[in-house]
């Protein structure tokens, strides 16, 4: 049987694990968030004293392959470690940034990621999915917003969080975030030919999910 998977793939804090996980949510479908396997693969790295470069992509590679993960009531376990505070700052994400542009650890968390395609379906959210990991998605939606928007949506997240930061230096990152993601020679970020857009700039979460919950309607 054909298990349906749908993708949203996107730039950073485009709003496409809040939208990803919603539609899981009213679907009853199961929920990856690849990039926090490369969060956490960076984390590991890190731990071990690897810096993410090439000089150890082979290492890296290594450990992402037998990652020992976990996603249990919204918390993520690695080697039943609570790190899911750990991997959300600024900082995890330029490293998972950076470790994500070696192609043997992109190769390495292939199957971890379809592992996750199980009855009754999937939505699956990242840089790649519509375009390397699930290329025959039933639907691929390719979410963005304007940079200004992008940074306010994190800025809000990490205040509210206890976290500072500033809204220029958070712009800064997420631009410099996305030019790597979208340069890289590997998988680089960008819409699958037969993704759908949406720009949900001055959209709230519930007309977003509307959006694509009518698409979805429409493949049926
Ligand atoms: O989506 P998130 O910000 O958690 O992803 C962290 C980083 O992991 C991204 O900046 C990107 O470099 C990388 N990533 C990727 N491919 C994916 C998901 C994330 O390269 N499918």
């Amino acid at each position: 049987q054909r298990i349906p998977v749908i993708c949203v793939d996107g730039p950073t804090a485009s709003g496409k694990g809040t939208l990803a996980a919603e539609l899981a949510h009213r679907l009853g479908y199961h929920y990856l968030d690849s990039g926090a396997l490369y969060r956490i693969t960076a984390y590991a790295a890190i731990r071990a004293g690897l810096q993410p470069e090439p000089a150890h992509e082979a290492a890296i590679a290594g450990m992402a392959a037998t990652l020992a993960v976990r996603f249990s009531g919204g918390r993520v376990l690695l080697d039943e470690l609570d790190v899911t505070d750990a991997i959300r700052t600024e900082e995890a994400g330029m490293n998972a940034s950076r470790v994500s542009a070696l192609p043997a650890v992109r190769t390495a968390l292939v199957a971890l990621q379809h592992s996750f395609r199980r009855l009754p379906g999937l939505v699956a959210d990242g840089r790649d999915m519509g375009t390397v990991i699930f290329p025959g998605a039933t639907l691929k939606v390719y979410l963005t917003a304007s940079a200004a928007q992008r940074a306010e949506r994190r800025h809000k997240q990490l205040i509210s969080k206890g976290i500072s930061a500033t809204l220029p230096a958070l712009r800064a990152d997420l631009e410099a975030r996305d030019a790597r993601d979208s340069s890289r020679e590997v998988a680089p970020l960008k819409p699958a030919d037969d993704a759908l857009l949406l720009d949900n700039s001055g959209q709230t979460v519930e007309e977003s999910v509307s959006q694509v919950l009518q698409w979805w309607n429409g493949k049926q």
